[in-house]
């Protein structure tokens, strides 16, 4: 990916690891537009970075995602890097049944808009020069938390989407790139809790270095374990994760 020029659109761009890394990339000369829910992060964002197009856009529903292609293609002709980075994390019990509005929208959210926002930009991106396409999956797409079980499934099919885009692109001018995180200091699942994983800024850093390395799975720590481990490390690795979290799930 060419690090400079650019304007990229990152969904979850207002917080966290995607509010990070659109810092990085705008010093490095990218116009950055963001999208969220948060109205009043959108607004300090918008005070923080005048030159950033901020989108208020729910990306788990359908229509928001088609007026989010229509409005930042429309503002900003020349996009050039579609960026699906936001994500939600739940702990829903499975034997609990939840509504499947609450349980739908992580499955919406972390796999329905990567998959439905990159077949809306795939036309608008096959014109672009260094047409880009980046998904944020996990570590725990290759060993799911089970704490954490519809999240853990989502970024396992995402994974497996980012695979297949690449290769169905594979004669587009366009690159598809895999970031996978591990356990990054944010505000992901409940806020002020997760604070066991890496600095954030430490962890941007690292994904700024794979780009500029031209690494089409960006994998760090944890993630490049879990992405290279043997089948039955895999299986050590998931018994010893799951029994250290709780005996309840
Ligand atoms: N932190 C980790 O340990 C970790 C590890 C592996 C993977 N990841 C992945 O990294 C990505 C970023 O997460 P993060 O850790 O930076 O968490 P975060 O700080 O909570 O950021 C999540 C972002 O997603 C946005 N978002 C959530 N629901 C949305 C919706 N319906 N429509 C539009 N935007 C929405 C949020 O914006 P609003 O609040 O404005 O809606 C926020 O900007 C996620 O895909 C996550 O799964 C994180």
């Amino acid at each position: 990916m060419q690090l400079n020029g650019n304007t990229i659109l990152i969904t979850g761009g207002t917080s966290g690891i995607g509010l990070a890394l659109a810092k990085r990339f705008s010093d490095l000369g990218n116009q950055i537009l963001v999208c969220g829910t948060n109205v009043k992060k959108l607004e300090e964002i918008q005070k923080t970075y005048p030159k950033w197009g901020t989108y208020l856009r729910d990306i788990s529903k359908a229509d928001e995602r088609e007026k989010l292609f229509q409005e930042t293609t429309k503002d900003f002709p020349e996009l050039n890097v579609l960026f699906n980075n936001a994500g939600i994390q739940r702990y829903p019990k499975l034997n609990e049944l939840e509504p499947w509005t609450d349980l739908g929208k992580e499955i919406d959210v972390n796999l329905g808009a990567p998959i439905h926002l990159s077949m809306l930009f795939a036309k608008h991106l096959f014109a672009k020069k260094n047409a880009v396409i980046l998904n944020t999956t996990s570590g725990l797409s290759h060993i799911p938390l089970a704490y954490a079980p519809v999240y853990s499934a989502t970024k396992a099919a995402l994974h497996s989407f980012t695979l297949t885009l690449r290769f169905q692109f594979r004669n587009q001018p366009i690159e598809v790139i895999e970031v996978s995180p591990p356990m990054v200091d944010t505000d992901l699942g409940i806020p002020n809790t997760h604070t066991a994983g890496l600095n954030l800024d430490v962890y941007a850093d690292s994904v700024i270095e794979g780009l500029k390395k031209g690494d089409l799975e960006i994998t760090t720590g944890f993630s490049t374990v879990t992405a290279n481990v043997s089948r039955e490390q895999k299986n050590e690795i998931f018994l010893s994760m799951n029994l250290a979290r709780s005996t309840s799930n």
